[in-house]
C-alpha cells in the first residue's frame, strides 16, 4: 500500500521551504513511492481541507524560489481565527487528516509550529517537523534554514550603510529581526563589522554605548553602525518589566491586576519604538546624528543561499527517510553537522537563545565590538 503523506508550511515564510518541500516530495515520491499531498496556508488548510497534490511536475523549478509555494499563515490549531472568532479546531484538524487517509503530516515551521504540531501528534498524529525560520532559536538543532539567508540580506544592508554613515559622519542604527533572540543580529553585525552590537540577551546601557561612539570619535572615526536585534532591551526597561511582571503575579484584587496588565501593554508598546528612541538618546548624549534603517520583512524575501538550499534538502530527504521507517513524533535537526532526530518534546517550550559566552560573542568582543553593557 501507498504511504500518504500530508506536508504544510506555517509561521512566516522562510527562504529555503521550497527546497524542503522539494526535496521531502521528490524523496518520498521517488525512492519509496508515497504519495505527497501539501495542505494550503499552513494549519488553516488543513482545517479547511485545501490542499494540492505534490507530483514532480509540481515539485521541480522550485529549489531556488524564496517564500513557500504552499502559503503559509500563524493560525494555530487549538486557537483559529475562523469567520473573526476564536474556536480550537482541533478535532476538524483529526478529522480531515483520517479523511485524507493520511500516515503521516510533515509540518515545517519554527517554535509555534513545533508547538503546534506537538498538539497534534498529542491527539495520535504521526507527527514529524522541519526547523525552518530566520531566527535560529529552535531548540535541538544546531541551525534553522532561512537563518544563513537572512544574515547575508541583513550583512549586505550593514555594508552598504557604511559608506553613507562616513561620508555623513553618522551614527546609523539597523534594526534586525530575530524575535527574542539575537542570533540574527549578532550574526549579521559580526559580518558587517557593525561597532556596536544590541541583542535581547545581553540588556544594554544607553550611556556605555555613547562612551563607545564617542572613543571611536576620538579615534578619527566619525561615524558608527549599530545593529540591533528587534527584541534588544535596555538595562532599566528589564529591571521595570521584570518587577511589573512580578506584581501581575502577585496582584491582590482584580481591579489591580487590570491596572498592571494595561501598565505592561503600555510598555509593549513602548518596546516596539525601542529603536527609535535610542537613536534619538544617542544623538543627544553624542551630538552626532542619528538615522534608523529598519531591514523588517527584507529579510524573509527572496532566493535562498547555497548553504540554506543544502540544509533544506538534507533535512527534507532525512525526512523522507523517517517516514518510511515509521520514525514519528519527532524533528529532523542537524548536530555537529550530522542529521539526527529530537523528540518534539524536547523541542516545544524553548527558544534558543545565545548563550552569553558564545564564541560568537567572545570574538566579536575581541575586535572591539561594543554590546551595550
Ligand atoms: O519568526 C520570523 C520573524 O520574521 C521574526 O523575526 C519576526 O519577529 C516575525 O517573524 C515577524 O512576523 P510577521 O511576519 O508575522 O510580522
Amino acid at each position: 500500500m501507498k504511504k500518504n503523506i500530508g506536508l504544510l508550511t506555517s509561521g512566516g515564510d522562510t527562504p529555503g521551504s521550497n527546497a524542503a518541500i522539494r526535496a521531502l516530495g521528490k524523496a518520498a515520491i521517488s525512492n519509496y513511492d508515497m504519495n505527497i499531498i501539501g495542505f494550503r496556508d499552513g494549519f488553516k488548510g488543513l482545517m479547511e481541507n485545501r490542499f494540492v497534490k505534490l507530483d514532480n511536475t509540481m515539485l521541480s523549478g522550485i529549489l531556488t524560489l524564496g517564500g513557500t509555494i504552499l502559503g503559509t499563515s500563524r493560525e494555530k490549531p487549538f486557537s483559529m481565527n475562523v469567520d473573526g472568532k476564536t474556536a480550537d479546531m482541533t478535532d476538524v484538524i483529526v478529522k480531515n487528516y483520517h479523511k485524507n487517509k493520511l500516515d503521516a503530516l510533515v509540518c515545517i515551521g519554527g517554535n509555534g509550529t513545533q508547538k503546534n504540531a506537538h498538539h497534534l501528534a498529542k491527539q495520535g498524529l504521526n507527527v514529524i517537523t522541519l526547523p525552518k525560520t530566520i531566527d535560529n532559536d529552535v531548540a535541538g538543532t544546531d541551525i534553522t534554514f532561512g537563518f544563513d539567508t537572512a544574515m547575508g540580506i541583513a550583512t549586505e544592508a550593514i555594508d552598504r550603510l557604511h559608506s553613507t554613515a562616513s561620508s555623513h559622519h553618522r551614527i546609523i542604527i539597523v534594526e534586525v529581526m530575530g524575535h527574542k533572540a539575537g542570533w540574527l543580529a549578532l550574526g549579521a553585525g559580526i559580518a558587517g563589522g557593525a561597532d556596536v552590537i544590541l541583542i535581547p540577551e545581553i540588556p544594554y546601557k544607553t550611556d556605555v554605548i555613547a562612551r563607545s561612539i564617542l572613543e571611536r570619535k576620538e579615534q578619527g572615526k566619525s561615524f558608527s553602525i549599530v545593529a540591533i536585534a528587534e527584541g534588544a532591551i535596555s538595562h532599566d526597561f528589564r529591571e521595570t518589566y521584570a518587577e511589573l511582571k512580578k506584581r501581575i503575579e502577585t496582584a491582590k484584587d482584580d481591579k489591580s491586576l487590570l491596572k498592571l496588565k494595561q501598565e505592561k501593554a503600555e510598555m509593549d508598546i513602548l518596546n516596539t519604538s525601542n529603536t527609535i528612541r535610542l537613536a534619538n538618546r544617542l544623538q543627544e548624549l553624542t551630538k552626532l546624528e542619528a538615522r534608523v534603517t529598519i531591514l523588517g520583512h527584507l529579510q524573509r524575501g527572496g532566493v535562498p543561499s547555497a548553504a540554506d538550499r543544502l540544509l533544506a534538502t538534507r533535512l527534507g530527504t532525512a525526512c523522507a527517510k523517517c517516514l518510511r521507517k515509521e520514525v514519528y513524533g519527532v524533528m529532523i535537526a542537524l548536530n555537529k553537522n550530522r542529521i539526527i532526530t529530537v523528540p518534539l518534546e524536547e523541542v516545544v517550550g524553548i527558544t534558543k537563545k545565545v548563550p552569553k559566552d558564545h564564541q560568537w560573542i567572545k570574538s566579536a568582543r575581541r575586535v572591539g565590538t561594543c554590546f551595550g553593557d
